[in-house]
C-alpha cells in the first residue's frame, strides 16, 4: 500500500507507531500514556488513593465534562483530571469516562504513578505530581487522513485562519473549547475543533493550540484531515462535518444548504504516528523516523523503546482495524 516517511518532533527517545483505524469510533482509546520511570507497590496507600480518584473522576465527569481531584497525603498524593471533548452528550461523556477510569489501570499496568489515557470523546489522567494549570503540549499522537487536497495552498490559508480564529474563542471562552468551518472550494467546507483543558489560563491555552497547530506541518501538510493531541490541547480538522451536536459555526459564516450531518464516517482510513516526548526533551536533536510500512492483516505489532521512561501501550479493539507496521529508533 502505502510507503512514508515522518520526521519526528525533536524528542530525544521516542518510538513511532502506525496504525489504521477509523477514529471515529469513539469506543476505541486513542492512545495510552504510561510513565514507567516511577511505580507504586500493590495495596500501598498511593493505590488507595489512585482508587478514590479515578472513582471521583468517573463519577464527576459528565456534570459539567471536566473534572479534577487531588486525594490524599503527602508524597501520597494522587492528582486526577478529566475531560470530555466539548460536543459531547453527558451520557456518552459519563460513558467515555467510567470506561477510561477502568481502562487506564489495565493499559498502565506496571502500577505507574503518571498516566493518561485518550478517547475520541473523553482524555483522562492522573499523577504523583500537582500538574494542573501547566502545559504540557508535546504531541502524544498525529493522525491523519490519507486523502490529499486538490488545493493546498487555498487550503493552508483558509485552515490557518481558521485554527486562529478558534484558538482565540477557545483560550477565552471558560469551556477552553472551540468548533466551526470555514470556505473551501466553492462548495466545500474546512471543520474544525480545538480544546484546551479547563485549568489552563487563557493565555496557557492559547500557547498550547499554538504550539500544537505547528505541528499541522510535519503530521498533515496537504491531507483532508488530521489531528494533533497532547496533553493539555487537541486539535482536529476534516473537509466533512463531524461535530456530534448540532454544531455552532461561527455566525458570520454562511451555511451551506443541506444541513451538516451528524459525524459522517470518514471515508478513507487514517494513519497514526505516535510520538513518546520525554521530559528531556530540551534536546534538539531532530531525529528522523524512517518508517516503512505495510498493511498487515489484523495484526499488531509494537516496537517501543525499552530505556525509555515513558511507554506507549494500544488497544486490542485497534487490532479489528488493522494495524501496521511500525519502527522505533533512538
Ligand atoms: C516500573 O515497572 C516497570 C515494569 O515492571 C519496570 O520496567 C521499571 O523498571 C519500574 N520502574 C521503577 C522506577 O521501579
Ligand atoms: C484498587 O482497585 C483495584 C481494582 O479495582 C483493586 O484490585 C485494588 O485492590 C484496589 N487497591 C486498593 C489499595 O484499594
Ligand atoms: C466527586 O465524586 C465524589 C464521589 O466519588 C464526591 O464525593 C465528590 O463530592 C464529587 N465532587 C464534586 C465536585 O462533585
Ligand atoms: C501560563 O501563563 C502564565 C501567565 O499568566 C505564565 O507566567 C506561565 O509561564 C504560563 N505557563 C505555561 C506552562 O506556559
Ligand atoms: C497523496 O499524495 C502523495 C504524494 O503527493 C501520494 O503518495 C499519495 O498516494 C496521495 N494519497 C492519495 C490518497 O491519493
Ligand atoms: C476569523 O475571524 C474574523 C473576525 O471574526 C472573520 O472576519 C474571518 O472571516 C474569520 N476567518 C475564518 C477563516 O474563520
Ligand atoms: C434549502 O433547501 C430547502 C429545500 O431542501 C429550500 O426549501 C430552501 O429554500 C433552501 N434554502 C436556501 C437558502 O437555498
Amino acid at each position: 500500500m502505502q510507503s512514508l516517511k515522518l520526521i519526528a518532533p525533536h524528542l530525544f527517545f521516542f518510538a513511532c507507531l502506525f496504525y489504521v483505524f477509523d477514529p471515529t469510533e469513539s469506543q476505541n482509546i486513542i492512545y495510552s500514556y504510561c510513565d514507567t520511570g516511577n511505580n507504586y507497590t500493590s495495596g500501598s496507600v498511593f493505590e488507595q488513593n489512585l482508587n478514590l480518584t479515578l472513582t471521583s473522576l468517573a463519577s464527576n465527569a459528565s456534570l459539567t465534562g471536566f473534572s479534577t481531584t487531588a486525594i490524599g497525603q503527602n508524597p501520597n498524593t494522587v492528582y486526577g483530571l478529566v475531560l470530555c471533548r466539548g460536543d459531547v452528550s453527558q451520557q456518552d461523556c459519563q460513558a467515555c469516562a467510567s470506561t477510561a477510569s477502568i481502562e487506564i489501570i489495565k493499559q498502565c499496568s506496571n502500577n505507574n504513578k503518571e498516566a493518561a489515557i485518550s478517547y475520541d470523546n473523553c482524555l483522562l489522567r492522573y499523577s504523583d505530581r500537582r500538574f494542573f494549570s501547566t502545559v504540557d503540549s508535546s504531541p502524544k499522537l498525529m493522525l491523519y487522513n490519507v486523502n490529499n487536497v486538490t488545493e493546498p495552498v487555498v487550503f493552508n490559508r483558509q485552515l490557518g485562519n481558521l485554527l486562529r480564529n478558534l484558538s482565540s474563542n477557545a483560550a477565552s471562552s471558560t469551556s477552553k473549547f472551540s468548533a466551526g468551518q470555514t470556505n473551501f472550494l466553492d462548495f466545500q467546507y474546512i471543520n474544525a475543533m480545538v480544546q484546551c483543558t479547563r485549568d489552563l489560563a487563557g493565555n496557557n491555552c492559547s500557547n498550547c493550540l499554538q504550539d500544537i497547530i505547528r505541528y499541522i506541518p510535519q503530521c498533515c501538510n496537504g491531507k483532508e484531515g488530521g489531528q494533533v493531541l497532547s496533553l493539555s490541547c487537541n486539535l482536529r480538522f476534516e473537509i466533512y462535518s463531524f461535530f456530534l451536536l448540532s454544531s455552532p459555526p461561527p455566525p458570520s459564516l454562511v451555511q451551506p444548504n443541506s444541513t451538516s450531518q451528524d459525524e459522517k464516517k470518514s471515508t478513507s482510513k487514517v494513519i497514526v504516528f505516535v510520538a513518546i516526548p520525554l521530559a528531556a526533551t530540551m534536546v534538539v536533536a531532530l531525529i528522523v523516523c524512517c518508517c516503512f510500512f505495510w498493511r498487515n492483516g489484523k495484526k499488531k505489532r509494537v516496537d517501543t523503546d525499552p530505556d525509555q521512561e515513558g511507554s506507549m501501550a494500544t488497544l486490542d479493539q485497534w487490532n479489528s482495524y488493522g494495524a501496521i507496521g511500525s519502527s522505533a529508533a533512538g
